[in-house]
């Protein structure tokens, strides 16, 4: 059975302050949540440790947002896979449309990333996602599966029980526009099926795929009620404790 999962990623706002404060908020709430639901936050850098000690004994995971390319050395302002281990992260988002889009990341890049995640101990969230464009090209599909088979085929179906999937529209984050239930699940049925084709049904069935893109309370009980749902990676709505948790209780 795959894990239903709702991972908040805060991008860069908060002070420390104010995200510790936020995880207080999250840990306290967490506690009316099912067994079957998991939930992860993912502050910045700056955050984490301190964020790390607000979550011990919770079941609320820690994850970062990005890691470097390279595994330790002469990269400034970067942050490695085992800085971010040795300060409790669990997971790292990797692939964001807004890492791909701003800082050139590229799926090549991220076959490095998620390597080095693995390998370092660390769960990894791989974002896919189209543009506006090539959605009103009807290309959506294509682009989805090109990005699951650039990075994620260089892996094994061991490797994948340590891989979340989130699909997000970048026509949906932070505007508003959340894809339809319908439109949502179509994307995730093809990613599941690219995954079974190379990892077998088996490994595809146990994975979790996340929607993102202007998840919110009012929405999410009828996107995590689709088949190929299995939880949200939600933004804005991460940043107010009640309403990240109210997502989480759409199940
Ligand atoms: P919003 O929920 O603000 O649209 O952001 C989604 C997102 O990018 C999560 O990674």
């Amino acid at each position: 059975m795959r894990k239903k999962i709702v991972a908040g990623n805060w991008k860069m706002n908060t002070t420390v302050p104010e995200g510790v404060e936020l995880a207080k908020a999250v840990v306290e709430k967490s506690a009316q949540l099912p067994e079957n639901v998991g939930l992860i936050v993912a502050p910045p850098f700056t955050h984490l440790a301190s964020v790390a000690s607000v979550l011990k004994g919770s079941k609320v995971q820690l994850s970062a947002q990005n890691c470097a390319d390279h595994e330790k050395g002469a990269y400034t302002g970067e942050v490695s896979v085992s800085m971010l281990a040795s300060v409790g992260c669990q997971w790292t988002i990797l692939g964001h449309s807004e890492r791909r889009q701003y800082y050139g990341e590229t799926d090549e890049k991220l076959v490095e990333k998620v390597k080095l995640a693995l390998a370092g101990g660390l769960g990894v969230i791989l974002c896919v996602g189209e543009n506006l464009d090539q959605r009103e090209a009807g290309k959506h599909f294509d682009v989805v599966t090109d990005q699951i088979k650039n990075v994620l085929y260089n892996f094994t179906a061991d490797d994948m029980k340590k891989i979340i999937v989130a699909y997000e529209p970048v026509w949906a984050i932070g505007t508003g526009k959340t894809a339809t239930a319908e439109q949502a699940e179509e994307i995730h049925a093809c990613i599941r099926k690219v995954l079974a084709d190379k990892f077998g049904a088996q490994a595809a069935d146990d994975t979790t795929i996340l929607y993102g893109g202007s998840c919110k309370p009012s929405n999410a009980k009828e996107l995590f009620a689709q088949k190929d749902i299995d939880g949200g990676l939600i933004g804005g709505a991460a940043l107010k404790a009640d309403d990240f948790i109210q997502i989480a209780l759409s199940y």
